[in-house]
């Protein structure tokens, strides 16, 4: 399966990647994830993206283009993966288009995290993350056993740079203006699932399984 994971900041695409990468063997490709291993590791790519993704704006097309080249050539991704975070602008898809048809293979799938704005705030501020595995938790809906430890390795969790209000409003305006006619784009050649991505985490589960039945 090819699949794409679409919806604003905090819709829950990182959290039901997992799941869906182990029931399906699927390879996870989160260019957020990423870019912010290329910031923290300070390479060129991550000195680059750097100033952007602290704003809350998209980084250039080129740059994600590029590590998305890169990774679904990988022989572990041959059997499929899953898309968190790209393709954000209709260049982005049109580039991916491209080079999967290069490989005589397309998009099986768009699953729409589909969700209201006003309730994105405080999944955001409230999110934690185990830095090493990507493991994330929420204060309120889903706290860690201990307070600020991930539950299975006991190491500290942290918080996103750009997991703030004022950073939320600019990343909203950019899932808006540029992502959002991402979704069209896709209407119209594969099949785009709407989710109900405000639905507690497991019920949006059950409906991205029936999604990929
Ligand atoms: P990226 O890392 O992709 O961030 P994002 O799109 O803003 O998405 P998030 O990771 O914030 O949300 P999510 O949907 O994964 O939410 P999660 O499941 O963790 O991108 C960051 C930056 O990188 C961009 O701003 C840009 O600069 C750059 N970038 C990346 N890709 C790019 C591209 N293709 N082109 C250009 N630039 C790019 O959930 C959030 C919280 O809510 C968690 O705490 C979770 O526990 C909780 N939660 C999840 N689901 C539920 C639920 N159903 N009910 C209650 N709580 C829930
Ligand atoms: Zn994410």
């Amino acid at each position: 399966k090819r699949l794409i994971l679409i919806g604003p900041p905090g819709s829950g695409k990182g959290t039901q990647s997992p799941i869906i990468k182990e029931e399906y063997c699927l390879c996870h490709l989160a260019t957020g994830d990423m870019l912010r291993a290329a910031v923290a590791a300070k390479t060129p790519l991550g000195v680059k993206a750097k100033e952007a993704m602290e704003k809350g704006e998209l980084v250039s097309d080129d740059l994600v283009v590029g590590i998305i080249d890169e990774a679904i050539k990988r022989p572990s991704c041959q059997k499929g993966f899953i898309l968190d975070g790209f393709p954000r602008t209709v260049v982005q898809a049109e580039k991916l288009d491209d080079m999967l048809a290069k490989q005589g293979t397309k998009i099986d799938k768009v699953l729409n995290f589909a969700i209201d704005d006003a309730i994105l705030e405080e999944r955001i501020t409230g999110r934690w993350i185990h830095p090493s595995t990507g493991r994330t938790y929420h204060s309120k809906f889903a706290p860690p056993k201990i307070p600020g430890l991930d539950d299975v390795t006991g190491e500290p969790l942290i918080q996103r740079k750009d997991d703030t209000a004022a950073v939320l409003k600019s990343r909203l305006e950019a899932f808006h203006r540029q992502t959002e006619p991402v979704i069209a784009y896709y209407s119209k050649k594969s099949a785009v699932v709407n989710l109900h991505a405000e639905k507690p985490p497991k019920e949006v589960t059950t409906e991205v399984q029936k999604a990929l039945l």
